[in-house]
């Protein structure tokens, strides 16, 4: 990608809490870090660190000598912005940009800024509006001091004092309101465009797993599809459907969706509901893991739990997927394949390469005998062989009659649909 702006050279710090009860392994979390922040455009990211700590502290977040030590790192590589991978309160965030006189970012906001920056779907956008300003709502110290010059500049007597933040506070909640009810248009529109596709016989097959596990690639080589694909973290943010005919069985509906990622502060997973909503949607889901990732199982743990949180039971069909296998060296590649063709549902594959490909859709298309979805069907009044078979199956949900015969809605598998065509 080329920009005509030089970019701001940012340093990436990832402090490593000693008491943290859910401590990650730094070497690997300053690697997602870095990733992240590479993910903004305009952005070059000119070293990082990780910085130990035993705690904590309140109000800078680091020790003293540790700040100024950071402060002429800064200042020798003329860093412009810090991207701090953790939460930082908007007291020490404060702090810290007049300390280091650089702008400072967290987590939660670098997250916020990738996802505004990709987000594309109308819902999208509006959800990523939404969780700013929840963020915004709660760092109303900086925009204090910030109305603070203005005024100042302006002449106002005296400066902004409670009034000023409850004012402020006020406008976002109104902000707030408004972009709920936006969002409920829309979702209700999409709920529309839903129902109508749900009298479209295609089951749906959607794709998760952690950010940069594989989704896109996979779902270009399945789809021939030309979404982005890039070694870049959140590439995909809003889903992606295609129509994909399986070799061995129905014709399916693909969904790509957003990457997860670990200590995704909540209420940006709420603001991610959208894209995630048609997982919940989906009759078989296929879980991604980049299996040559040190942190594959960890990161396969978080997904887990994800979906758990959104919803999504256990007993729908779930299929592993373990990616990247030519990135392994042999050996390693072949214990992979020997355990995946051992267990149930698990399959090990390259995108890249196609290596195992052929059996994951002939698993789905298995998967997919045993799902039931919805279809409409107009019979004539001389198809009674036919009707008495429906009801028989049990898969009439409703009949309308018709001046030819009758309109039904039913809800079967791919194999009683098939036997219902050879009747
Ligand atoms: P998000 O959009 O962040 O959720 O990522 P994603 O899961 O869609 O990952 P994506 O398909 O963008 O792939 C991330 C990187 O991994 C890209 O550089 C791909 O080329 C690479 N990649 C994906 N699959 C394979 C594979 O099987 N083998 C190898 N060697 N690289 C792969």
């Amino acid at each position: 990608m080329e920009h005509d702006r030089t970019p701001t050279r940012a340093w990436v710090v990832h402090p490593d809490i000693k008491s943290d009860r859910d401590r990650r392994d730094p070497v690997s979390a300053l690697d997602e870090g870095v990733s992240l922040a590479r993910a903004l455009p305009d952005i070059e990211v000119i070293g990082s660190d990780i910085v130990r700590l035993p705690k904590a502290h309140a109000g800078m977040l680091f020790g003293s000598g540790k700040i100024d030590e950071l402060r002429d790192q800064f200042k020798a590589h003329h860093i412009e912005l810090v991207l701090i991978d953790g939460p930082v309160s908007p007291v020490q965030q404060r702090n810290l940009e007049k300390a280091w006189k650089v702008k400072i970012l967290d987590r939660t906001g670098l997250i916020l800024e990738i996802f505004s920056d990709r987000a594309r779907t109308r819902e999208g956008v509006l959800q990523v509006e939404m969780a700013a300003l929840n963020y915004q709502r709660t760092r109303l110290v900086r925009a204090w001091t910030h109305l603070e010059r203005q005024r100042g500049g302006l002449g106002f007597v005296g400066g902004p004092g409670e009034t000023q933040i409850e004012a402020d506070r006020r406008a976002i909640d109104e902000q707030l309101v408004r972009l709920r009810r936006q969002l409920d248009k829309v979702v209700k529109t999409r709920t529309l465009h839903r129902a109508a596709r749900a009298k479209v016989p295609y089951p749906i097959v959607a794709l998760v797993g952690y950010t940069n596990a594989g989704k896109s690639t996979l779902f270009n080589r399945l789809t021939g599809a030309e979404v982005m694909a890039k070694d870049m973290l959140f590439a995909t943010l809003d889903p992606t459907m295609r129509r994909v005919q399986l070799a061995d069985g129905p014709e399916i509906i693909l969904s790509d969706t957003v990457g997860f990622i670990s200590d995704l502060p909540t209420e940006l997973v709420a603001a991610f509901r959208a894209t995630l909503e048609e997982v919940l949607a989906a009759d078989v889901i296929i879980h991604v893991r980049d299996i040559s990732h040190e942190e594959s199982q960890g990161q396969a743990r978080d997904v887990e739990n994800i979906l758990a949180s959104l919803g999504v039971d256990d007993s729908r069909a779930q299929i592993e997927v373990w990616n990247k296998l030519d990135l392994l060296a042999e050996d390693e590649a072949e214990t992979r394949r020997t355990r995946a063709e051992r267990e149930d549902g698990i399959h090990a594959i390259s995108a890249i390469t196609g290596e195992g490909l052929d059996d994951l859709l002939f698993e789905v298309a298995q998967r997919l005998r045993s799902v039931r979805y919805e279809d409409a069907l107009s019979l004539t009044f001389s198809q009674g062989k036919q009707r008495a078979w429906l009801f028989e199956q049990d898969v009439v949900q409703k009949e309308t009659q018709t001046e030819t015969g009758f309109d039904l809605t039913v809800l079967w598998t791919e194999k009683q649909k098939n036997r219902f065509a050879a009747l």
